[in-house]
């Protein structure tokens, strides 16, 4: 029997599966888990280089983290609990992380006192320590180095007094390659950009020019230009035009109409309008369960679709709405569908492990969105917070209590009036997850997971992966028995957390 027979089969049962009910089928395999091609994508002209896509919610996806995943091969989705001009402005800086060129940078005045200063950079919580030092007049006067502020012993000592006079500048339009060369040969760790008036109109850091410099660049996702991909979130009608105005200009990649019931009337004319409008940017479409919507949204001309409705870690829409498809047979039946047009899938929300990668993807999947699984990192929104000796970060469903009251995103997101905040009725939870450090780490693991299944079931790419994927049912028992049991775990494994 293979997979095809083995979901007709479900459904003639009625049974609908999701992610813990099956194991993929071991088989011969001559592949190497290191050798593995994990290209793929999100949308029609949207590529990944690793096929893992970051929530757009606000505790998982903004700037930072669409940065980090972009340069490990992904993409992240801005959310939209953001106005849409500040939304663009994370987009923008995503789109202009590799162009080294700080564009505003951060100045100080001479006359203040160093103690200002300091307490400036605590307030925003500024992580550089070198800042270019301009005087009333907005001439650039000097630099206030990590060396000047260590060695000032009287805090209360105007900038002027301690900066490095000295400075090495160059005229505006200077390039990265001109610019590192530079750095490199005096041995600078920033250089500023002077416009002919003698204002400051740019600077670079020694240390975001290295890392363009030396990293491999082959393994980043990256657009045509060589800028790092990135999306956004966007809600129907008004929302989607207002927001798009902001978006287009801050060079957005692709925007993922973002609700829990993609198949809506106000979703497919927003499709509609989007492609009409802007026949050149991707529109992924969603959230979606049953083929039927899926069809009616490839239809409406999307480019990718979002499926998904309840599987969430922190969703509750399924208990109190009652409705919703087990993330398996949702993935396939939908896959069936997107295929026929080819429309790549994404499967969001419900992954719990990285083993939950290649099920989906073995499904129909072409990636997938993880909310939970990131939103531990370092790089996420949020602070990490001391709780019964261990280290958490906050994480909240869009359609929780917290999120609703305090953005119309998250209304719009669950068809909920805006002066209504009293009677909301939430379709999500919040609470804390552990905290995981660095994304980087966090992926190497979620990766090698997908590596090692691709490896077992003898498929080298993604797409092989979907064609030669056959699945076993397993029972409860048989779920028992593929966690650790009969022990007691006295070290936790970096794939493998004691708790969840
Ligand atoms: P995971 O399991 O990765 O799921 O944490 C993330 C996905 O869940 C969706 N989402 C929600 N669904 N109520 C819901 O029913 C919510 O409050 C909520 N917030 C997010 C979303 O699709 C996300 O990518």
């Amino acid at each position: 029997m293979g997979k095809k027979e083995f979901f007709a089969s479900m459904k003639s049962q009625g049974v609908a599966l999701t992610y813990n009910d099956v194991r993929l089928k071991t088989s011969f395999s001559a592949v190497m888990p290191d050798k593995v091609s994990l290209n793929s994508k999100f949308s029609r002209h949207v590529d990944l280089k690793i096929p893992v896509v970051s929530a757009a919610m606000d505790t998982v996806t903004e700037y930072e983290l669409a940065i980090e995943l972009a340069i490990l091969g992904g993409l992240g989705i801005i959310h939209k609990n953001l106005s849409p001009a500040l939304q663009a402005q994370h987009v923008a800086r995503v789109k202009r992380f590799l162009n080294g060129l700080i564009e505003h940078p951060v100045t100080v005045f001479a006359d203040e006192t160093v103690a200002q200063v300091l307490k400036m950079k605590e307030e925003k919580k500024y992580a550089f320590d070198v800042f270019p030092v301009v005087n009333r007049a907005g001439a650039l006067v000097g630099i206030l180095t990590e060396n000047d502020v260590d060695f000032c012993t009287n805090t209360q000592e105007k900038v002027s007094e301690v900066m490095t006079k000295t400075i090495l500048s160059s005229p505006k339009g200077t390039g990265i390659d001109e610019a590192y060369a530079i750095m490199l040969r005096e041995k600078k760790k920033v250089l500023p950009l002077i416009s002919k008036e003698g204002r400051i109109c740019g600077m670079y850091a020694f240390s975001d020019l290295k890392r363009i410099k030396t990293e491999k660049l082959s393994a980043y996702n990256l657009d045509a230009k060589g800028r790092l991909l990135v999306g956004a979130a966007i809600g129907v009608h008004e929302d989607a035009s207002e927001r798009l105005k902001h978006l287009t200009l801050a060079q957005v990649d692709v925007v993922v109409i973002d609700t829990a019931h993609g198949d809506s009337l106000g979703v497919i004319e927003t499709v509609k309008e989007v492609k009409r409008r802007y026949p050149r940017l991707d529109v992924v479409a969603g959230n979606i369960s049953e083929p039927e919507s899926a069809k009616r949204l490839v239809d409406a001309g999307v480019d990718g679709i979002k499926v998904g409705q309840g599987p969430g870690s922190i969703c509750t829409t399924r208990i109190i709405a009652g409705v919703g498809c087990p993330q398996l047979t949702a993935i396939y039946h939908c896959a069936e569908i997107a295929r026929t047009k080819q429309v790549p899938l994404c499967a969001d929300g419900g992954l719990s492990y990285s083993g939950d990668i290649p099920i989906a993807i073995g499904a129909g999947a072409d990636n997938v969105m993880m909310g939970r699984m990131l939103a531990g990192v370092k790089e996420a929104p949020g602070e990490v917070v001391f709780r019964d000796g261990r280290q958490w970060k906050s994480y909240r469903g869009m359609g929780s209590l917290g999120a609703m009251q305090a953005h119309k995103g998250s209304r719009d997101r669950y068809q909920q009036k805006d002066g209504a905040k009293d009677s909301i009725i939430p379709e999500g939870v919040e609470g804390l997850v552990p905290y995981q450090g660095e994304l980087k780490e966090v992926i190497t693991q979620y990766i090698g997971g997908l590596r090692r299944g691709m490896g077992y079931v003898g498929a080298e790419s993604i797409n092989a992966l979907q064609h030669k994927a056959d699945f076993h049912r397993i029972s409860s028992a048989g779920q028992q028995e593929s966690h650790p049991h009969n022990i007691i775990i006295t070290k936790e494994s970096p794939n493998y957390p004691g708790i969840l």
